[in-house]
């Protein structure tokens, strides 16, 4: 691949499991060492749509930029930043909304599923998280835009987005493309008919203690629903197919072809892989959550650069549509 520009980012809320791990944050690193021109940040903005504590917010984000760092994000060769610290992206995100139609919004999965989820809160920020998504995106004129599964209708989006502001005012943006090695869900362990998510035991997150790994994996389901394959079965293999060596992977298809897999063991040698895989994870971040001067400053680094790219952009929006 040439040279690109790629943007992504992740929500600051919660703590990160292994679904924003292989959906996103490890091809970042893939990207990165690459040598593309990479535009990543903590999309704290859209950290509050749903409800959040404040105290928690500040916690959460820091850790997220350390789990970013702890991962394999140099900040030395990508821009690394807070989406609140670039101001830009919410001006850009109000012109956005005055040319999307509210339809286009309101038929977003994501948002119908918020929407349902959240139902005594169901704020404006939640209908217009899309359109602060194109913001950050379009900002940065990218090529490519590296998202999980879940996030292709939102990358889908700003192109709509794009497309309308270049035809009412000029070319001015690029159409991004989502960039997926393979589609990926990873499913969540105790409902494997849902995506997993931040919360509860449904998730794998990043920091889990190896104990705390195979507990989780132990309680994992593996019924079948209705006949069909067992979803909680599909997922395990998704993640063995991740995170163990080919001979296990290949040992276990193996045995699931001839229908004597014992999920026992494929959870034990899951267990252990993640755990292993993940421990110099671990370690790192914790010692980079031992250093929040450094990880300020990081980011105070990162905001300068992505601030002079994001206000050029600006500036030509705000000339193609004659605001002074
Ligand atoms: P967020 O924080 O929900 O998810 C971050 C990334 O993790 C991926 N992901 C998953 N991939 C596979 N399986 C899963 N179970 C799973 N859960 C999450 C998501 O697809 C995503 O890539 N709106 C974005 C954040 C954002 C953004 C952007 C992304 C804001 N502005 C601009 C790209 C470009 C989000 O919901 O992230």
């Amino acid at each position: 691949m040439n040279k690109q520009t790629i943007v992504s980012g992740i929500r600051a809320s919660g703590k990160l499991h292994i679904g924003n791990y292989l959906g996103a944050l490890k091809q970042f690193v893939e990207l990165q060492n690459q040598g593309h021109n990479c535009y990543f940040f903590i999309a704290d903005l859209h950290g509050i749509t749903t409800p959040f504590e404040p105290k928690e917010l500040s916690k959460n984000t820091l850790d997220v930029v350390a789990t970013y760092l702890a991962a394999g994000i140099d900040p030395n060769k990508v821009t690394f930043f807070l989406q609140n610290h670039i101001l830009e992206h919410a001006t850009l995100a109000w012109i956005f909304n005055c040319i999307t139609p509210l339809g286009e919004l309101e038929r977003m999965t994501q948002y119908k599923d918020k929407a349902k989820e959240h139902k005594t809160s169901i704020n404006a920020g939640l209908l217009t998280y899309p359109t602060l998504m194109a913001a950050d995106i379009l900002i940065y004129k990218p090529n490519a835009v590296p998202v999980g599964d879940d996030q292709v209708q939102h990358v889908e989006l700003s192109r709509v987005v794009a497309r309308k502001f270049n035809h009412r005012f000029g070319k001015t943006f690029p159409e991004p493309q989502t960039f997926m090695r393979k589609p990926l869900r990873i499913m969540s362990l105790t409902d494997p008919t849902k995506k997993m998510s931040k919360t509860g035991d449904e998730a794998l997150l990043l920091d889990d203690e190896p104990k705390e790994i195979h507990r989780k994996l132990k309680k994992a389901t593996t019924a079948s629903v209705s006949g069909k394959k067992s979803p909680g079965e599909e997922n395990l293999m998704l993640l063995l197919s991740n995170f163990g060596t080919d001979e296990e992977i290949r040992n276990f298809m193996n045995a699931q072809s001839r229908g004597i897999l014992k999920y026992s063991e494929l959870k034990e040698v899951l267990a252990k892989d993640i755990a292993d895989y993940f421990a110099d994870f671990r370690e790192k971040k914790k010692e980079l959550l031992s250093q929040p001067d450094y990880l300020a400053e990081v980011l105070g680094q990162g905001a300068k650069k992505a601030r002079t790219a994001a206000q050029a952009t600006l500036t030509e929006v705000k000339q193609r549509i004659g605001l002074l």
